[in-house]
């Protein structure tokens, strides 16, 4: 068998001007090479390569994910970065994944950034459409976070504001920073990542957190739990449940609101 199922070819090929490291080159040209009908025996001789690792190389180009590939051959840390948001590793992988919607030389600069500068956390340079169901109204009405098509039936039901709606996060912004500025008033307390007063459940899409320190990871990867107030979201679209901080939880995390103290904004949970 010759030839690759998943990637067009063309697209594979422009990939080649883009790449910086002889790593990621070889490989390419490798899978090219075996586009054009060339078997994995020659193949290996031509690279020094055994071809049980030919094979490995070309199986992991020749998959919808070859994207998040070509970032872990240009030397990208997905680990660290992972780390760094907040998210997991396949999380982080899908993100890079998804890069292949976008023009390849677009993709590449991307990736040349964080292989540049692993450190730094994911963040989208588009802006992404939050889609919110409040946790009591979700409860009134007998719908549960395991429900699959639980924002077919928010939006069937015709809830509104504060119960349920949608804004934009731009980019850099975070989604209680975006909520807040789009005219909601959600429960916040110390606005840093070191409380669960904000916190909210996301249920469809991913949201990373650049400096939390107190959700577990039970919280984070089970519950899916994200802090509004340092969560940026890392998907086109995001679906969640706000309002969940009065879960038990969150007991032990929570703060005092500052409404406590002022009477002003913090308490508020729509
Ligand atoms: S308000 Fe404390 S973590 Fe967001």
């Amino acid at each position: 068998m010759s030839g690759l199922r998943h990637i067009e070819m063309e697209r594979l090929q422009e990939w080649l001007g883009e790449v910086r490291e002889g790593e990621t080159t070889a490989a390419l040209m490798l899978a090219v090479a075996y586009d054009k009908g060339i078997g994995t025996g020659e193949l290996a001789s031509w690279y020094d390569r055994s071809p049980e690792a030919v094979e490995e190389t070309i199986a992991s180009l020749d998959s919808p994910e070859y994207v998040a590939e070509i970032a872990r051959l240009e030397g990208v840390d997905v680990e660290t970065v992972a780390e760094e948001s907040g998210l997991t590793v396949d999380s982080v992988e899908a993100w890079f994944a998804g890069l292949s919607d976008r023009p390849v030389p677009e993709a590449a600069t991307v990736i040349r950034g964080y292989a540049e500068d692993g450190v730094k956390p994911l963040l989208t340079g588009e802006p992404s459409t939050v889609y919110h169901l409040d946790h009591g109204a979700m409860t009134e009405h007998g719908w549960s976070l395991d429900d699959p098509d639980l924002f077919e039936k928010a939006a069937e039901a015709d809830l509104d504001l504060p119960e349920y709606g949608r804004f934009l996060v731009e980019p850099g912004e975070s989604i209680l920073e975006a909520a807040e500025r789009d005219g909601r008033s959600w429960p916040y307390a110390c606005r840093g990542g070191a409380c669960s007063n904000c916190a909210v459940v996301v249920v469809d899409g991913d949201v990373a957190m650049p400096g939390q320190s107190v959700l577990s990871d039970e919280l984070t990867r089970e519950a899916n739990a994200r802090l509004s107030c340092v969560g940026v979201p890392v998907t086109a679209e995001v679906r969640l449940v706000s309002g969940v901080d009065e879960l038990d939880e969150f007991a032990d995390l929570r703060l005092p609101s500052p409404a406590s103290d002022s009477g002003d904004a913090g308490s508020a949970s729509d």
